[in-house]
């Protein structure tokens, strides 16, 4: 086991007998490089926002990833906006390599065909792409973009034609476009050789995260969704994603988001994000800054007063409900843990994933 992994073994028992002070830096970082973009998906605002001049430098996102390195930080994950759309991306990930980081890329893939052979080299451990269907016309509604879906498309099937490649996970988006789906994507990915699949129901909590009203299910949709969840779940047991249980809470984040109180969440203990111009927050929902790290180190911050009280109020259950796939699977992981739901905890250790 590595040191990173012992001291967030340790951070998880920590976690789970009620502190609010992690012992060690966040599991996963979340750095969103810019909030540029090339698509035009409709349930996001990265790209509808105006300005775009105050993205981090190389050498500030550098001395991020040098800090979180130093305090055990496991995986860092570059996102946006469009990340492929940083022309120093693949520094970035060689270094956080060299640091000895896991590196993963969210992408939506458009440019996946043209950067293959640098992603390659980069020796990034994971590309996460979004994919809303297994079928051009509904992928394309769901960018905003047509040939959105030949293009990701061909860019899988570029990586995948590697012997040596990242692992890739693919990411749905649910809304009332695609939720009757989710069993047709399953089918799709393994035909395509996909190594991971995982689900997120689309959310309407602000600016950044804004399924329009007519994207948004009915309850129709809703029962429609859980039943093919059920099936995708028995169907795609090996490359979905565990813990199930999180896909099992869709239907209660849409219709009841209060019950998900229930599971403590661990925004800000085991998870930080970074927005693009550097603030620091908790969770991809940029609740309440805690700071800035072009002025600040994130060592510093994340160790704060300022952060400690965050994690507190979200102990207290004070904070907006969200059900992202960057943090709600470790939401459940850690309820299942302090529950011993040995079955959980089998599918998880079992899908290598973490
Ligand atoms: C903001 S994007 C950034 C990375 C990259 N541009 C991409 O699309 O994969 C990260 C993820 O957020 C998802 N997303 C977009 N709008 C959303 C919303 N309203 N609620 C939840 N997730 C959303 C996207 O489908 C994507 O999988
Ligand atoms: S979801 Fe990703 S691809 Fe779509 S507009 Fe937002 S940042 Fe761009």
């Amino acid at each position: 086991m590595t040191k990173n992994k012992f001291v967030q073994a340790l951070n998880f028992l920590s976690f789970n007998l009620g502190s609010v002070k992690p012992i060690t830096g966040p599991f996963k970082l979340q750095m969103e490089l810019t909030h540029r973009c090339n698509s035009r998906c409709p349930t996001c605002g990265f790209w509808q926002e105006k300005k775009h001049d105050e993205d981090m430098s190389t050498e500030e996102c550098l001395q991020i990833i040098r800090e979180a390195a130093k305090i055990n930080v496991f995986r860092i994950s570059f996102t946006g906006g469009e990340p492929l759309l940083r022309k120093d991306l693949f520094q970035l990930v060689r270094f956080a390599k060299q640091q000895g980081l896991k590196v993963n890329i969210n992408t939506n893939a458009l440019l996946l065909w043209h950067y293959h052979e640098k992603i390659i080299a980069s020796g990034v451990d994971s590309l996460a792409i979004s994919l809303d269907a297994p079928i051009a016309k509904i992928h394309d509604k769901n960018r905003g973009l047509e040939g959105a879906f030949e293009k990701t498309i061909k860019g899988i099937k570029k990586i995948i034609a590697y012997e040596e490649r990242p692992k890739i996970l693919i990411c749905m988006t649910l809304n009332k476009n695609n939720c009757r789906y989710i069993l047709a994507m399953v089918n799709f990915c393994k035909k395509l050789g996909i190594d991971y699949l995982a689900f997120e129901p689309a959310h309407s909590i602000n600016e950044y995260w804004n399924c329009p009203d007519e994207m948004k299910m009915s309850s129709n949709d809703i029962s429609e969704m859980e039943k093919q969840m059920e099936l995708a779940i028995e169907e795609g047991n090996q490359i979905v994603v565990p813990p199930f249980s999180y896909y099992r809470q869709f239907g209660k984040f849409l219709k009841q988001p209060e019950y998900l109180r229930k599971f403590r969440a661990t925004a800000g203990y085991f998870f930080a994000t970074i927005t693009a111009n550097g603030d620091l927050y908790s969770s991809p929902v940029i609740e309440k800054k805690i700071g800035n790290l072009k002025k600040d180190s994130l060592i510093n911050l994340f160790f704060s007063k300022k952060f400690m009280n965050e994690r507190k109020r979200i102990k207290s259950g004070k904070h907006l409900i969200h059900w992202f796939n960057s943090t709600g699977p470790f939401d459940m992981s850690m309820y299942h843990l302090r529950r011993i739901h040995l079955k959980e905890i089998f599918n998880i250790v079992k899908s290598k994933r973490y």
